[in-house]
């Protein structure tokens, strides 16, 4: 048994990652689901594949079934405003606004800093969370952009880097 004590301390270590923020979207039926998210991570080059962690309880995630479509939208520093959509429940409305349909089946953020599609190959679930692993299917990429961060429970900028 993990005592409270240990979970604080963690919690609020945790803080001290700066963490890069991407808006995971996707569609279902006729719904655009989306939720930021701090917890991308590439797992392999090959294939190339991404795993990103979703809280069961989140809106999006009885539609990110195996092999359906997925987008994670890395964030530049002009995109807080998304961010903070999509990551309060009680402005889910506003969120489909945002997202267009490229040629691919998936709402992507056409501004983001980069955007990697995916298709659910493998679910994880772990207590709270669900460890989604994705097949990249394509990227898309912006040059020359801020980042968006969050570190402490703050948004930042990351300058850009040349
Ligand atoms: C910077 C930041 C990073 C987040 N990272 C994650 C994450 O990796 N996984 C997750 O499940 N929720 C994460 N959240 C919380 C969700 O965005 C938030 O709970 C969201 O409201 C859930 O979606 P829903 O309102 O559609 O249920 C993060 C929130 C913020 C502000």
């Amino acid at each position: 048994m993990i005592s409270k004590e240990i979970t604080n301390k963690f919690r609020l270590g945790m803080r001290k990652f700066v963490y890069s923020v991407s808006v995971v979207s996707n569609r279902h039926e006729d719904e655009i689901n989306a939720i930021t998210v701090s917890s991308v991570t590439s797992v392999s080059l090959d294939p190339p594949s991404v795993v990103v962690s979703i809280n069961r309880q989140s809106s999006i995630h009885p539609s990110l079934i195996s092999d359906s479509l997925f987008c994670i939208n890395m964030l530049t520093a002009d995109q807080q405003e998304i961010a903070a959509i999509c990551s309060d429940s009680k402005q889910s409305d506003e969120r489909a606004k945002h997202f267009e349909f490229g040629d691919e089946d998936v709402p992507i953020l056409t501004n983001a800093f980069l955007n990697i599609i995916c298709r659910v190959d493998q679910i994880f679930q772990y207590h709270s969370h669900s460890l989604v692993v994705g097949t990249v299917q394509d990227v898309k990429s912006l040059e020359n952009q801020e980042s968006l961060i969050y570190q402490n429970g703050n948004y930042k900028v990351l300058p850009k880097s040349y």
